[in-house]
C-alpha cells in the first residue's frame, strides 16, 4: 500500500522547494538580500501549500473518521489521467463518476460501464472499515481495464469541484457509503459522515455543475425497518428504521427529494437487498460464514422470536449491476443549471432484490455442500440491534421501468462466490 502511495506525483509546492536551494548558491554575500530572498521563498511555500493543498480545506475534525487523509491530487499528469479515464469510447457514451468505486458494487458497476464503452472515473477513500487490501485488489482489477480511481473523500469539496472542472460528467453513480448495520453502534459518526454529510457534499457540487449530471445512488432495503407488509413495495412506509444505518439511508432519500425539488437534479435511489457475490464485502454473513467454516470455527446463526426463521432476499451482484445500468439508462437529464431549477426533474426510488427470500439456515446448508465442510452452528436469538427478521422485495416497479429481472438463484450465485473466494485467498496464501 505504501509503495502505491509513493508513486503518486508530489504536490506543486514540493517542486518549488527542491529548486530554491540551488538558486541560493548564486546569490550574493549581502545578508539583507539573502534574508529577504528566504523570507519571500518561505512565504511563497506557505501560500502555495495553502492554496494548492486540499488538506488545507477545513474538514470536520471528526474523531470517528477511519479513512486515511490523502492529498495527492492535482497537477497536469493527474488531470490527464482523470480525463482519459472518464472519456467514453463512443460519442454518445456516458461519462460517469462512480463513488465508492473500490467497493463491492462500485467495482462491478464500473467494470460493466467500461465494458460497454462508457467513460468511468472512480472515487474512493479506501477507508479501513474492512480489509483495505481487498479494495486495493479491486482497484488493480479496474486499473487493468483503464479505470482510474481518485483517492479522496466525498467531504473534500475542493476535490469534487476540481473533478467537475476537469470532466463534464453526464451521470454520477453514487455508491460510496458507510455500510453495515451493527457497526453503527460502535461508530455512529462514520454513518453521518459518509451517508449524510458526504451525500450533501456531493449533491452541492452536482447542483452547481453546468450541465448538472443525472444521479443514481445506493439507498437500502433496510429503510423498510419494522414494516411488516410483504413483499416490500416502494409505496410502503419507511419511517420506522431499525438501525442508524437505515436511518441515514432514509435521510438520504429525503435529502434527494430536497435537491430534486429545489435544484432540478434528476435523482434515482436504489434499495439494494442483501447483495452478494465474488469480490464481496467481508462483513457480510455469507462471506464470514465461508471464512469461519473453512477454518473450522463455529458460526452464529440468528433466529427470530419463538424460533422464527430469519430470511433474506439475497441478490446476486450481476443482477444488481443490470439494475444499476437500467436505472442509469432510464435516468432523465437534470433540469437545472448553475444552481437554479428550470423545471420539474425526475425523482425515483426502486427496489432491487431477487424476490425470493431464503432462510439463513438454507444459506449455511448450501455453503456446507459447496465447501464440503460441516458447519459448527451456534443458534442464537437475534439481538435487537439493527437487523430485521425478514426481507422480500417487490420488484414490479423496476421491472416495468427498465425490465429488471434477476436470473441468479442463491445456489448458483454462491457457487460463483465460493470459486472466487478459494482462488483469491488460495493464491494469496501461496504467494506469502
Ligand atoms: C407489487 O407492487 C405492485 C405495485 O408496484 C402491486 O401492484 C403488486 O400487487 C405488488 N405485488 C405483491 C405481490 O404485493
Amino acid at each position: 500500500m505504501s509503495s502505491h502511495l509513493d508513486n503518486i506525483p508530489s504536490t506543486p509546492g514540493k517542486f518549488k522547494m527542491d529548486k530554491s536551494p540551488y538558486r541560493l548558491r548564486h546569490s550574493s554575500y549581502f545578508s539583507l538580500a539573502k534574508l529577504t530572498f528566504w523570507s519571500v521563498v518561505f512565504l511563497g511555500i506557505i501560500l502555495i501549500f495553502f492554496f494548492h493543498s486540499p488538506s488545507s480545506s477545513p474538514l470536520p475534525s471528526d474523531p470517528s473518521r477511519r479513512s486515511l487523509r490523502t492529498s495527492n491530487w492535482g497537477g497536469p499528469a493527474w488531470e490527464k489521467r482523470v480525463r482519459s479515464s472518464a472519456k467514453p469510447r463512443s460519442r454518445n457514451g456516458f461519462s460517469v463518476l462512480v463513488t465508492g468505486a473500490a467497493g463491492f458494487v462500485g467495482t462491478h458497476v464500473s467494470a460493466a460501464l467500461k465494458r460497454r464503452g462508457d467513460g468511468v472515473l472512480g472515487l474512493d477513500n479506501f477507508n479501513d472499515y474492512y480489509d483495505p487490501s481487498l479494495k486495493r485488489a479491486r482497484q488493480a482489477l479496474l486499473e487493468r481495464s483503464g479505470i482510474f480511481i481518485v483517492e479522496g473523500d466525498l467531504n473534500d469539496a475542493d476535490l469534487l469541484i476540481k473533478l467537475f472542472e476537469v470532466v463534464t460528467f453526464t451521470h454520477v453513480m453514487h455508491l460510496a457509503a458507510q455500510a453495515g448495520v451493527r457497526y453503527a453502534m460502535e461508530n455512529p459518526m462514520s454513518y453521518v459522515h459518509s451517508n449524510i454529510a458526504g451525500l450533501v457534499s456531493l449533491l452541492e457540487v452536482c447542483k452547481a455543475a453546468n450541465p448538472q449530471p443525472a444521479i443514481v445512488w445506493a439507498s437500502s432495503s433496510s429503510v423498510y425497518g419494522l414494516n411488516t407488509q410483504v413483499p416490500f413495495s416502494e409505496t410502503h412506509r419507511t419511517d420506522q428504521p431499525a438501525s442508524l444505518y437505515a436511518a441515514t439511508k432514509k435521510a438520504g432519500e429525503e435529502i434527494a427529494h430536497t435537491y430534486n425539488h429545489i435544484y432540478g437534479l434528476s435523482l434515482t435511489g436504489l434499495r439494494f437487498f442483501t447483495v452478494y457475490g465474488p469480490w464481496g464485502r467481508p462483513d457480510m454473513a455469507y462471506f464470514f460464514f465461508t471464512r469461519d467454516m473453512l477454518k473450522g470455527k463455529p458460526i452464529q446463526i440468528f433466529e427470530g422470536p419463538n424460533h422464527g426463521t430469519v430470511a433474506r432476499d439475497f441478490t446476486f451482484i450481476d443482477d444488481i449491476v443490470k439494475g444499476c445500468l437500467g436505472a442509469l439508462d432510464t435516468a432523465e437529464k437534470s433540469t437545472g443549471s448553475g444552481g437554479k431549477k428550470k423545471g420539474p426533474a425526475q425523482l425515483r426510488v426502486f427496489n432491487l432484490g431477487n424476490t425470493s427470500p431464503v432462510p439463513v439456515s438454507d444459506l449455511v446448508s448450501i455453503l456446507e455442500r459447496l465447501l464440503k465442510v460441516k458447519a459448527k452452528k451456534m443458534i442464537m436469538k437475534m439481538p435487537r440491534n439493527g437487523d430485521v427478521q425478514f426481507t422480500h422485495a417487490n420488484i414490479s416497479y423496476a421491472q416495468r421501468e427498465f425490465e429488471y429481472k434477476p436470473t441468479t438463484d442463491l445456489q448458483t450465485g454462491l457457487k460463483k462466490f465460493v470459486r472466487w473466494y478459494l482462488t483469491y485467498y488460495g493464491e494469496k496464501k501461496s504467494a506469502v
